[in-house]
């Protein structure tokens, strides 16, 4: 089969490699009919993430279709369009038994295209099948069911329930890429009163007010801070939510709450950030952090099938799976490409351009 191949810092390829075969009988055998690139990727491809070794398939969302499953899977079966989450659980260990997959210590957590194969592939073996995908519903597409894998449920899980969003409350999102963009989505469930995006980039922040921002701010020309204040009466916002990954963004949600207010960390950060505390302590502040567990999937699928929510603005650009290689380019070089998602479209998919295809070619 054919797949994108991580060969060690700045180097990539469209390889040819064995097909994937069944390991464990907790494994299944998935067709990747849509798939699509995550920041993360990128991350990997500088050689950020040490532990993903040269040789491994990268990527991990995706959306499939069950070809073989091993003898102890029970929930799915051959012919089943199922969605891969990005993280895998074991359905065994303490923590996922309480639900915190992204934590398993059973082999599961964060493995594709880290750990293990990924799903920017042909075919993909799936550890842990029964716990760790989901059928999807068939009168949605693959891609409105694509954005579940990774980005929704993290600005969902780890952003709006960690910093516990209520009706009429104005939250500031730090950072309007593609996980601060979900936050603003995935926040207006909850009706709050005011959504501020802050970015450094107009593209960006144009985004932002595509998928419901009420106020942004180019924080390169204007003080966040004072526009924030302004804009509460002098309070703060009640959440702030920092989607960026570094110590200033860390630093400005925290200035940017009022007394009583909840910092939600989303970001995936590599060097120390300053916590005030000086300044912190007597402002009754709750700060959380979290990696993405994705058990909000089945709830967030409910909202998309019902039309309550709707992540089709995310796909800015669609590529065959065997462009995959150009795909890297453009979402690489979304400064210039505008690019937020890239789906690529395997000769299966269900998204409305491979469907289009496919009516052109029996035409
Ligand atoms: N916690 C989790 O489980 C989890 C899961 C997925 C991604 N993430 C992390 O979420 C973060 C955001 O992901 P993304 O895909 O949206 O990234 P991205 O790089 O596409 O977007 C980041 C945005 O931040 C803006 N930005 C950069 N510096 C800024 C600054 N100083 N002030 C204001 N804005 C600034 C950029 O212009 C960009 O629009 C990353 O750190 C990613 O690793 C975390
Ligand atoms: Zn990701
Ligand atoms: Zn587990």
């Amino acid at each position: 089969m054919k797949a994108l191949v991580y060969h060690g810092p700045g180097e990539r390829g469209w390889d040819t490699v064995d097909d994937p075969t069944i390991l464990d009988p907790t494994d299944a055998i998935v067709r990747i009919d849509t798939s699509t690139i995550c920041g993360t990727d990128l991350h990997i491809l500088k050689g950020d993430v040490p532990e993903t070794t040269p040789g491994t398939v990268l990527g991990h969302e995706a959306v499939g279709t069950v070809q073989e499953v091993g003898a102890s899977v029970t929930t799915v079966s051959p012919g089943d369009r199922v969605l891969m989450s990005c993280v895998s659980s074991c359905g065994r260990c303490r923590f996922c038994k309480e639900g915190r997959y992204g934590q398993c210590l059973g082999g599961g957590g964060w493995i594709f295209g880290h750990l293990i194969n990924g799903l920017q592939a042909e075919y993909a073996r799936v550890p842990f099948a029964d716990n760790s995908v989901y059928k999807v519903p068939e009168q949605l597409t693959d891609e409105q069911v694509l954005f579940l894998a990774d980005i929704l449920p993290t600005s969902f899980e780890v952003g709006v329930l960690n910093g516990m969003v209520s009706p009429g409350d104005v939250v500031a999102i730090v950072g309007a890429g593609p996980i601060g963009l979900a936050a603003i989505l995935t926040a207006r469930l909850y009706t709050p009163g005011r959504i501020v995006a802050i970015d450094l980039a107009d593209s960006r922040l144009e985004s932002a007010r595509r998928f419901g921002a009420d106020t942004t701010i180019n924080n390169a020309s204007e003080d966040p801070i004072a526009r924030v204040m302004e804009l509460t009466e002098g309070l703060g916002a009640d959440v702030a939510f920092e989607a960026v990954g570094v110590p200033q963004t860390f630093e400005l949600a925290t200035d940017l709450i009022r007394a009583g207010g909840r910092v939600a960390n989303i970001g995936v950060h590599g060097k120390p950030a300053e916590l005030h505390l000086e300044k912190l302590w007597i402002r009754d502040v709750t700060i959380t952090t979290g990696l993405v567990d994705t058990f909000s999937i089945p709830q967030l699928m409910r909202l998309i099938a019902s039309g309550r929510l709707d992540p089709s603005l995310f796909a800015t650009h669609r590529f065959p799976l065997g462009e995959t290689m150009s795909a890297y380019d453009t979402f690489a070089d979304a400064a210039n490409s505008g690019a937020l998602k890239v789906v690529l479209e395997g000769a299966n998919g269900s998204s409305p351009a491979a469907q289009t295809e496919r009516v052109a070619a029996t035409a």
